[in-house]
């Protein structure tokens, strides 16, 4: 039975090392025996090396970067390289809406990030999703297919695909989340373009309130938690819904 993949995306929420320091050591140590769930942490690139530190040698918990440029190296002010990253890193979450919105990211550049992030060695988490709820998935599939552009098939099952509803992304508690029914149907359509072995995880307005839903679909393999991730009690009862859901799935995937 696969694990659920649970990713706590921080964003930009946190603004001292003090509460990033409490948030991670609190949730490191209520999910650290839990195990049918994988948590990766994406902090901030400043507090990857503090964050690396309090997971320490946990096998459940892992690391990941919100973002990289695609170049190995040169003169780009401000930005973090592949081959940095994996210094510390095992994953790294690409093409978020936040990044195409706010910074312009294309498919391209997307593209161009997955291809480097797979050559240093590090996973990438590639978010795809509509920007209207209107049920058509031209953009989220066209999304996919543009990310995985000259991406060897052997590295499909090295990638983790998040996706996240743009109508559907920091809703807050009353959210409008993507009903798990929904959800279902977009990964079994995103499956048929990946390899059956690639997660696919669910990504917007995720709460400990709407999480069981999500858990109990053997098509969804986890969730992406923006909000919610940077309250540490909110966060641990969502992981505690899929450890044990996956318990009672078993081995249905
Ligand atoms: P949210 O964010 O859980 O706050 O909606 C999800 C995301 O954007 O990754």
């Amino acid at each position: 039975m696969k694990r659920s993949i649970i990713v706590a995306n921080w964003k930009m929420y946190i603004s001292s090392i003090a509460d990033a320091h409490i948030l991670a050591t609190t949730v490191r140590n209520n999910v650290v025996s839990m195990d049918k769930t994988e948590v990766i942490f994406c902090p901030p690139s400043i507090w990857l090396t503090e964050v690396k530190q309090i997971i320490g040698k946990s096998t459940k918990i892992s690391l990941g970067g919100q973002n990289i440029f695609y170049e190995p190296d040169g003169a780009y002010t401000g930005e973090i390289s592949p081959l940095m990253l994996k210094e510390i890193a095992e994953y790294v979450i690409i093409g978020h809406s936040e990044r195409r919105e706010h910074f312009g990211e294309t498919n391209f550049d997307v593209n161009e990030k997955v291809l480097a992030s797979l050559r240093a060695g590090i996973k990438p988490i590639v978010c795809v999703g509509e920007r209207k709820k209107s049920g058509n998935l031209v953009q989220p599939i066209r999304e996919l297919h543009e990310a995985l552009n000259h991406v060897p098939k052997k590295y499909y099952q090295d990638i983790i695909v998040a996706y996240e509803p743009i109508w559907a992304i920091s809703n807050g508690i009353k959210g409008d989340n993507a009903s798990p029914d929904y959800v279902a149907r977009v990964a079994n359509k995103l499956r048929e373009i990946v390899h059956t072995d690639t997660p696919i995880l669910y990504g917007g307005s995720v709460n400990s309130k709407n999480a069981k839903g999500y858990a109990e679909r053997p098509e969804i393999d986890g969730v992406l938690v923006g909000g919610a991730s940077v309250r540490a009690a909110e966060f641990i009862k969502i992981c505690q819904i899929f450890n044990e859901s996956r318990g009672i799935l078993g081995g249905a995937k």
